[in-house]
């Protein structure tokens, strides 16, 4: 299914009734990546087809693994391990999907063949020296363009050395990179971080049978570990769910539940933030599939009001700042976020891209070069033409704000939306919202 490149959703509606998301991005990737490096044949049920998935796909497809595919999201990996992988023929397209560059330079650093990866126009404006110099660190040869962006030119390194690395900024694309360096590197490798960030990449390597230590903020894998097949199972993405959660929190009448979602504690400080803000979610059904916990959460809409948004939530939530900040705008009183920088470095500099979105429809905001303050009114939205400037996350949370708004809400330029969610469309209509087609 395409996704329209442009969106009107008529105001007003309600969220009601039992959904499910596409499988979680983050998992999607890795189980591609692990289970194309592991060893027999690795099944993948669930699995998101959103376009930044088959960018790693079609990736791995270059690097000589053979994946199926089916549409109900099961992928069988035939895994021949590390050192069979061959060098591409053609410089590696890695679309619009920041993890797929970071953790694939990450894992070609020590493959001992050459590769090139770029990307589309919002890839190569993002900062890739933050994964370049600590794989140079190991004895990678990594080079980009002079800012440090994309294409990324990968050169036969002949050995890599383990490290200990203290991360600059908290991030789990660079954690996973070095640890998937590190596990073809000599001697252990160590990763600290400054804030816990999702630990996918940690739970799947267990789940592919590698030892790894985690402690106090430390990751530390021993070198030269194989990875044997697995089946895995990939939970809905919560952060595909945050849209639909923020929509329903925010409109009273609201009543919906989203089924089989994963609840990482990594990725649910989007639940802690909306309930901070008075909204009434419970969880059921929790249950682990594989290495990751999953549940049902439902949310009855109510009365939101403003919070100053604690930084040490930043991490668990850096996705879903687009739908929180469109349920800020319609609750009551100012809502305000310092510490999230990293927002800018996203598929769009997303303070920007939202603080002009709101903008369009009323709200008034200010924003920090690390955050934004948010005036809310309970008299929601006026109406208004959004560009989301081609970030899927920015164009999503803009069609729930349509639930409070008094006029039409367009979003422009929203292909992207099919990066990971393909029938973001079909769901939201099933759900309440009154969307068409431009
Ligand atoms: C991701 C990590 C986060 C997140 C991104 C997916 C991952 O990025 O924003 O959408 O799969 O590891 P950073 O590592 O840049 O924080």
């Amino acid at each position: 299914m395409t996704t329209p490149e442009h969106l009107i959703v008529e105001p007003g509606g309600r969220l009601r009734g039992l959904l499910r998301v596409p499988g979680d991005k983050s998992i999607s990737h890795r189980a591609v990546m692990l289970g194309s490096i592991a060893h027999g044949i690795t099944e993948v049920n669930g699995c998101l087809l959103g376009a930044d998935v088959r960018v790693t796909i079609a990736a791995f497809r270059a690097l000589g693994v053979q994946i199926t595919e089916q549409a109900d999201g099961r992928v069988t990996i035939v895994g021949r391990g590390f050192a069979q992988l061959t060098a591409p023929a053609a410089q590696l397209d890695m679309g619009n999907s920041g993890t797929s560059i970071r953790l694939l330079a990450g894992l070609l650093a020590g493959a001992g063949f050459a590769a090139v990866m770029t990307g589309d126009e919002s890839l190569r404006r993002r900062p890739m020296r933050r994964v370049t110099e600590p794989l140079e660190l190991m004895g990678a040869c990594i080079s980009s363009d002079d800012d440090g962006r994309p294409p990324l030119r990968i050169m036969p390194a002949s050995h890599l050395c383990g490290i200990r690395y203290r991360l600059p900024v908290a991030s789990a694309q660079v954690k996973s990179a070095i640890l998937l360096a590190g596990l073809h590197a000599e001697g252990h490798t160590c990763v600290v971080e400054p804030m816990p960030t999702r630990d996918h990449t940690e739970r799947m390597l267990r789940a592919f049978g590698v030892e790894l230590e985690v402690e106090s903020g430390e990751i530390t894998v021993e070198g030269g570990q194989e990875l044997a097949a697995t089946t895995l199972t990939v939970p809905g993405d919560i952060s595909s769910a945050a849209f639909f959660l923020a929509g329903a929190a925010m409109e009273d009448g609201s009543e919906l539940t989203v089924q089989d979602c994963g609840i990482n504690p990594t990725r649910t400080g989007a639940i802690h933030i909306l309930r901070r803000m008075g909204a009434d979610i419970v969880l059921s059904n929790e249950r682990c599939t594989g290495s990751e916990p999953l549940a049902d959460i439902s949310v009855r809409g109510c009365r939101l009001h403003g919070i100053d948004i604690p930084s040490d939530l930043v991490p668990s939530a850096i996705d879903e700042f687009p739908a929180l900040f469109v349920a800020a705008a319609c609750a009551e009183g100012v809502t305000r976020l310092v510490g999230a920088g990293e927002l800018r470095h996203k598929e769009s500099d997303r303070i920007e891209a939202m603080a002009a979105g709101l903008r369009v429809l009323g709200t008034k905001v200010a924003t920090s070069t690390d955050g934004i303050e948010i005036i809310g009114s309970v008299d929601g939205f006026s109406g208004g033409s959004i560009d989301c400037r081609g970030d899927h996350r920015v164009a999503m949370a803009f069609a729930m704000a349509a639930l409070r708004a008094r006029e039409p809400v367009e979003i422009i330029d929203c292909a992207a939306i099919g990066t990971s969610f393909p029938d973001f469309s079909e769901t939201a209509r099933r759900a309440g919202l009154n969307l068409s087609r431009a």
